[in-house]
């Protein structure tokens, strides 16, 4: 089996310098979506018709396997499928697919396929109540399909019917080039139809016919940013019924957002109003409190992430206890049993079991030992505004509030800095480092008064 993924529509409705197909759903390209559909079909070879706003499309999918058959003018589904022919072979049935209809299943497109063995023309079909705009399947007598008349060509008993044409379809090899070779345009919209190839079909006495989907949403096009919005949640409450399905535990299945790949340990409870892009991993028991955005991270077992976290490219340890309003920038990597409390940024540095910073600290390019306690408001001096320099915190430091290291800087094991310090030489083990003003009292001193006017 062999697929051609037509992506030539130019989206005007959607009101935007992106091309349609390049529109993200759930932060993957439309065309992203049905690439990946179709990689999973194991089809002998894909060819992708584009056409308006080419280069970026191509340039969205570098090194993917697939032929680009360019569609420079749009004159219809048929010509689309006609710029495809030259990267097509005749031994294999060829499926068709839009780059628009993001939702379609894999599972749905096997049971075409399977229908349509090597000989037959079958045809992705669903009954609506409203079938408006849509091609329909006219059927004999008998059920069988003849032919499929366009919303603008029907006459009013054939726009009656409600049984559609999805556009997905699967036509033989051998008989594709043929069919649209006798393709014309003299129809309402001066359009070659693709789906005039099936009273072709009927014409060689080829068997036509059709199956449907799980779901009538798998077929749903994308033409505005309605319908971009309609289809984003249809695809988060999928998600959400996966990871239920799963036994993750969602206070409120309508507001998830996976934007990515979310793999979930057991009894793992997700509060309202998170993100998750990227490949996030939460392992058992992990609780992620609401309105946190987690992207590519991976967590350990028994971690209570209270809410309003930002974690992006970070990796946690077990049972650790973060926020609310915990940063974790890209490589922070905490150990074990870490506690990083509100306001609390982590960039780049290794924190190891055991260790806390609780209040309104910034880590940034440091070391950190085992059961080291940060205190509230200390900050790592790490950028000179041209270099970055390591701050390394030793096992069983206590730093006291309000301190700055000025890096490149060491804690020694054990050390003490006292409250307020500036530590720009390195701090010896077991000992109490503290840079501060002496202080002094002056009994005689008068506040200044205004003067009265
Ligand atoms: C098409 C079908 C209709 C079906 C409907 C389902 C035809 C003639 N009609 O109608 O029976 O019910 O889809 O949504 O096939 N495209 C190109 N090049 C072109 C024209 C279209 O690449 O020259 C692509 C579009 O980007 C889109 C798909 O083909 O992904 C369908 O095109 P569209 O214009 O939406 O077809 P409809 O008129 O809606
Ligand atoms: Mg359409």
């Amino acid at each position: 089996m062999q697929i051609v993924i037509l992506a030539a529509g130019q989206g005007k409705r959607m009101r935007s310098a992106l091309p349609k197909v390049l529109q993200p759903l759930a932060d993957r390209p439309l065309l992203g979506h049905v690439l990946r559909t179709a990689a999973a079909l194991e089809p002998s070879r894909t060819c992708v018709v584009y056409g308006h706003g080419g280069d970026a499309v191509r340039a969205a999918f570098p090194d993917l396997p697939v032929d680009w058959a360019l569609q420079a003018e749009q004159l219809g589904t048929g010509h689309a499928v006609m710029q495809a022919l030259p990267a097509l072979t005749r031994d294999e049935p060829v499926l068709i697919l839009y780059g628009d209809v993001p939702l379609l299943r894999a599972d749905t497109l096997r049971t075409l396929v399977d229908a349509a063995g090597a000989d037959k023309l079958a045809i992705l079909t669903v009954t609506l109540d409203d079938p408006t705009g849509y091609g329909r399947i006219v059927r004999d007598g008998a059920g069988r399909i003849v032919r499929i008349v366009e919303q603008k060509d029907a006459s009013e008993s054939e726009r009656a019917l409600r049984e559609i044409n999805t556009g997905i379809m699967v036509v033989p090899g051998d008989r594709l080039a043929g069919w649209l070779d006798q393709l014309s345009n003299n129809n309402a919209q001066r359009e070659y139809y693709l789906t005039d190839v099936v009273a072709a079909a009927v014409r060689d006495g080829v068997p036509v016919v059709s199956t449907q989907p799980a779901r009538v949403s798998e077929t749903l096009g994308v033409n505005d940013k309605a319908q971009l919005a309609e289809l984003e949640r249809i695809h988060q409450r999928e998600n959400a019924e996966r990871l239920l399905a799963d036994g993750v535990t969602l206070r409120d299945p309508a507001r998830i957002d996976v934007r990515g790949e979310l793999v979930c340990g057991r009894d793992v409870e997700i509060d309202i109003g998170c993100i998750f892009e990227g490949r996030v991993e939460l392992g058992d028991g992990v609780k992620v409190g609401a309105h946190s955005v987690l992207r590519n991270v991976t967590v350990a077992a028994g971690t209570v992430i209270a809410p309003f976290c930002h974690f992006d490219d970070a990796v946690v340890g077990a049972g650790c206890q973060l926020g609310p309003y915990a940063r974790l920038r890209p490589g922070a990597n905490l150990a074990e049993d870490v506690h990083i409390g509100n306001f609390v940024e982590v960039k780049n540095s290794d924190i190891a079991a055991h260790s806390k910073a609780n209040h309104l600290a910034y880590v940034g390019d440091a070391t950190v030992g085992s059961r080291v306690n940060i205190g509230a408001g200390t900050i790592c001096c790490n950028y000179d505004g041209a270099n970055k320099f390591r701050t390394v915190i030793e096992d069983d430091v206590f730093i006291g509030s309000d301190t700055q290291l000025v890096a490149p800087v060491t804690v020694g094991r054990g050390a003490t800095l006292g409250a307020g310090t500036t530590l720009t030489q390195d701090a010896p083990p077991d000992a109490l480092t503290i840079s501060r003003v002496r202080q002094i009292t002056l009994t005689g001193w008068k506040r200044p008064v205004k003067q009265k006017k």
